[in-house]
């Protein structure tokens, strides 16, 4: 049976990704599960850090289905990070309170490379992830599809070579100039990972694969088709069993070559119109986004009427979504507002 044909996939949020005309547009925010509930943050004050928390696969679970009992959202991701992945190769990292990611060690080097481990040994310590996926489907019992994700390698690339976010990014898009043989051959062994890590998250339950590529935008377009498209395709052609998103934030200048992926769904971030997006894509993808996250701290009516606006312009084939993960401090009705906008909105009146 073909996992993508649309009679095999009773979930709005698989048939739309799938490209089926579908009676409304399926929704869900990226960040999700975590940063915006109340019962998230009480889960989370039972760990005394998110990475002991993240590893502890039956809280993973409850902090992936909460959005969905709370929210209503067409379909549940994952609780998990994407820096789960560098870790597991060999570079550890701190998730600083209030601040975000930090990497005590960096990669430099051709020996820093060597020494990181890749492929299915690195992709086997995330046991934990496969269990969270495990314990959150057998829970969810089919109510809404599950989302498996990885940050896409040049993304990762950047954190493992700056050591936490950057107001630049200048180690990273340095070495592309300056050792473009050893910026390839670390972005080889995340990607050997990450295939590895992305078939055991199927195993495990997940219904399709989201790609995070959320450093893209920082890249001028020729290095993003060298350094970053042909990971992307990599991963996505070796996992042809479930259909796959790619995100790439700030890369509307890559969008006619992200539409050669095999991949089923685009991911658009708010710079990025609906009608932009469809010519560059040739209307060959689902489009996912793209409301700007800062929409949802109006009062409700503006959230319709912005949420409204979307829906028409993307027209069908449509994932609606964020342009970018929900903001901790987003007010739960504004996301109540939004999901609920578009839950109401039929085709015909949108
Ligand atoms: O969508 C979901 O809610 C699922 C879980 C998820 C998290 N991180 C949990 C998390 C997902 C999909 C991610 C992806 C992620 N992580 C990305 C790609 C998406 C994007 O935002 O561009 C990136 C770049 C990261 C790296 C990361 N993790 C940063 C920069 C930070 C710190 C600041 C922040 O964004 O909150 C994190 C921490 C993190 N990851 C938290 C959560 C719930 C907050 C940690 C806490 O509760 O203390």
């Amino acid at each position: 049976m073909n996992p993508l044909h649309p009679k095999s996939l009773p979930h709005l949020f698989l048939r739309a990704a799938a490209g089926e005309a579908t009676e409304r547009a399926p929704v869900w925010l990226m960040r999700q599960a975590g940063r915006i509930l109340p019962q998230y943050r009480a889960l989370r004050s039972r760990f005394p850090d998110f990475k002991a928390f993240v590893k502890t696969p039956e809280a993973a679970a409850e902090a992936t289905i909460q959005p969905v009992d709370e929210l209503g959202v067409d379909a549940a991701i994952i609780f998990s990070d994407i820096l789960v992945v560098p870790e597991a190769m060999g570079l550890d990292y701190e998730m600083v309170e209030a601040k975000g990611p930090r990497f005590p060690k960096i990669i430099e080097t051709r020996h820093d490379i060597a020494t990181l481990s890749s492929g299915a040994a690195a992709a086997e310590r995330l046991d934990y992830v496969y269990e969270a996926l495990k314990i959150t489907k057998r829970e969810l019992n089919g109510r809404v599809p599950l989302i498996g994700f990885a940050g896409a390698p040049w993304t990762i690339l950047a954190y493992m070579t700056e050591g936490g976010g950057s107001k630049t990014f200048s180690k990273a898009r340095r070495m592309l100039y300056t050792e473009p043989e050893l910026a390839h051959s670390l972005l080889q062994k995340i990607t050997d990972t990450t295939i590895y890590y992305l078939k055991n998250q199927v195993a495990a339950g997940a219904d399709l694969l989201q790609l995070f590529d959320s450093w893209a935008g920082e890249l001028p377009p020729a290095h993003y088709r060298a350094f970053a498209v042909p990971y992307l395709r990599q991963i996505c052609e070796a996992l042809p069993e479930v259909p796959k998103t790619v995100f790439a934030k700030g890369a509307w200048f890559a969008l006619e070559d992200l539409a050669d992926l095999p991949c089923q769904v685009i991911g658009l971030d708010w710079n990025t119109t609906p009608e932009f997006a469809q010519i560059a894509t040739r209307g060959s993808k689902v489009l996912q986004g793209n409301l700007d996250p800062c929409a949802l701290y109006a009062g409700t009516k503006t959230i319709e009427k912005e949420t409204i606006a979307m829906l028409r312009a993307f027209g069908g084939r449509h994932i609606a979504n964020l342009g970018h993960g929900v903001y901790p401090d987003t007010p739960l009705d504004g996301v109540r507002a939004f999901v609920e906008t578009v839950k109401s909105a039929a085709w015909r009146t949108a």
